[in-house]
């Protein structure tokens, strides 16, 4: 029986210089990747164009992590806009990664207006949003989910992807079980749209991805740190 498609992204983060991205697309390429899902990979920049040279032929897209807006180009020194990357053919960019709201300040403002820039360039934004441990046993999950989807709301449903990423499960090696997830899952599609994708990540990897890939809610996994592990990746997609 055939399964259904879903979406396996990996975010980097600020892993692997550019001989390290050879060396991970050629082990990839030497695996047996079941070829319906979806793949998208976010390296840090400098390594963008390395997977741009295997994403054809191996069937993936390359997304960014991060991109500065609202302008265009100008004095915005150490910032790479989106004009940049999509000259470099950039599919789909991270906005609002949990690690972006904590350690760059950016606050659910910013991140509508560059979910909002990302769609009226023709970028495809993964929004993350997700709860902290205290937010969730403070009772505040629903209330925090809803006030980042608002970044979201008002855009055609294939036009973004959503990752709900609880804080609590980013890089801790704590995953949410299958329960929390589909009731996170659920409430963000009631609130969003059923026809939105909704991705979970947070320490995903090629134990549980079977599990988590199964739940019906779930559209796909957003994967850091087992991302960059050809073995692990690999695995995941095939999961
Ligand atoms: P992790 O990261 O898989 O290492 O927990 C996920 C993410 O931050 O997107």
């Amino acid at each position: 029986m055939k399964q259904a498609s879903k979406i396996i992204a990996g975010n980097w983060k600020m892993n692997k210089t550019r001989e390290q991205a050879h060396d991970f697309f050629k082990a990839l390429g030497e695996k047996h990747l079941r070829d319906n899902h979806r793949v998208i990979i976010c390296p840090p920049f400098t390594a963008i164009a390395i997977a741009r040279e295997y994403a054809d032929n191996m069937g993936f897209t390359v997304g960014a992590q991060d991109f500065y807006m609202p302008v265009k180009n100008g004095a915005m020194t150490g910032e790479i806009s989106t004009e940049m990357l999509m000259e470099i053919g950039v599919k789909t960019v991270l906005v609002g990664h949990s690690e972006r709201r904590a350690h760059s300040n950016e606050t659910d403002q910013l991140i509508s207006q560059k979910v909002k820039h990302a769609i009226e360039v023709g970028l495809m934004p993964i929004l993350c949003i997700g709860e902290t441990l205290e937010e969730r046993e403070g009772g505040k999950m629903k209330q925090v989910l809803r006030d980042q989807l608002v970044s979201a709301l008002h855009y055609p449903h294939d036009k973004f992807i959503i990752a709900y990423e609880p804080v609590w499960a980013i890089g801790t090696g704590k995953t949410a079980d299958a329960k929390t997830i589909d009731e996170a899952h659920k409430f963000i599609k009631s609130v969003i749209g059923e026809d939105v994708a909704v991705l979970y990540g947070g320490s995903v990897n090629e134990k549980n991805a079977q599990e988590i890939l199964g739940i019906k809610s779930v559209d796909g996994v957003l994967v850091g740190g087992a991302s960059l592990d050809a073995d692990k990746f690999s695995a995941i997609i095939n999961a």
